[in-house]
């Protein structure tokens, strides 16, 4: 008796907020995507380019350039970190302002590292669509130049580690990599293949102060490493 009594009062209550919300809903104003992103998000976003073309500008930047995201971001990958955002910069934007010395060398300050803000459901897919359109830099991109493929995990490892030296910027796994730069156990559900392809070949063509050293990766490493990363992507998914 008891149990059917709680039952019953939780579907009430359900029933109730479900009332309240329908009711709620038409006095809300509901932002268009471009407010949003004009109040809400270019206050740390370049929306509009170029990117940065003195150092000082790239230190000062709050967020990743977001002027060329449907050149970059996997539509898919966007809608759902916009709700559930978690960190792909393990120091944040420039690592030099997050660390401070601790016992075993530099360790990451993790309270000057504020979590990024969430969007409500339909707000992350009107956001998405609105910077899918958002395709600046496209003489950039090969249309369909990865093709698809697969390597090993040892291999596509001694490649990014060994004999291009990638890891000593980026995590591999979570806790496993430098971190400098974006994790990349994700890059492959986050970014476009032709774009890893087409940043991995020449990252200053993207972004003039950026970094990452231009490695001269031949077309065969660069369609490895596409290769690599979806396998660790893969691996980090189970
Ligand atoms: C206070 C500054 C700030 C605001 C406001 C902000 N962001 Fe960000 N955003 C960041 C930072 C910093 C990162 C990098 C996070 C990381 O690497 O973990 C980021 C990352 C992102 C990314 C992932 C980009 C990438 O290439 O890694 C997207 C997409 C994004 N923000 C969209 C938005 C949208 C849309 C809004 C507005 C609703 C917004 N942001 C508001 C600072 C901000
Ligand atoms: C000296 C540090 C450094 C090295 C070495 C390095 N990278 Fe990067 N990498 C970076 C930085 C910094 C970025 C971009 C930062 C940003 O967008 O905030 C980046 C971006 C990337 C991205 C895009 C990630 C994203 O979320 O936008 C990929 C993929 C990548 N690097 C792969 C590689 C590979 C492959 C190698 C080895 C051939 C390599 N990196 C070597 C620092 C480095």
């Amino acid at each position: 008796m008891m149990v059917i009594n709680t039952q019953y009062r939780q579907g009430m209550r359900r029933l109730l907020i479900g009332v309240l919300a329908m009711t709620a809903t038409p006095q809300i104003h509901a932002a268009s995507a471009e407010e949003i992103l004009k109040n809400d998000c270019a206050g740390c976003h370049n929306l509009i380019g170029p990117a940065p073309t003195t150092l000082q500008a790239l230190w000062n930047r709050k967020g990743p350039d977001l002027f060329y995201a449907g050149n970059k971001y996997q539509a898919r990958w966007l809608e759902k970190w916009l709700q559930t955002p978690t960190r792909i910069r393990p120091a944040g934007m420039f690592y030099a302002n997050h660390v401070k010395p601790g016992a075993k060398g530099d360790e990451i300050d993790t309270a000057s590292l504020a979590d990024h803000p969430a969007l409500a459901m339909n707000d992350a897919k009107a956001i998405t669509a609105a910077l899918m359109k958002l395709t600046t830099r496209s003489e950039l991109i090969r249309p369909g130049e990865y093709k698809p493929g697969t390597v090993s995990l040892a291999t596509g490892e001694m490649l990014f580690d060994k004999f291009r030296g990638c890891l000593s910027c980026h995590e591999i796994e979570p806790g496993y990599g430098g971190m400098s730069g974006p994790e990349v156990y994700t890059a492959a559900a986050r970014l476009q293949p032709d774009y890893l392809i087409s940043y991995m070949r020449n990252p200053q063509a993207w972004d003039p102060k950026v970094f990452m050293p231009n490695k001269h990766l031949s077309d065969v490493d660069l369609q490895k490493l596409v290769h690599y990363l979806r396998a660790i992507d893969e691996e980090n998914g189970k």
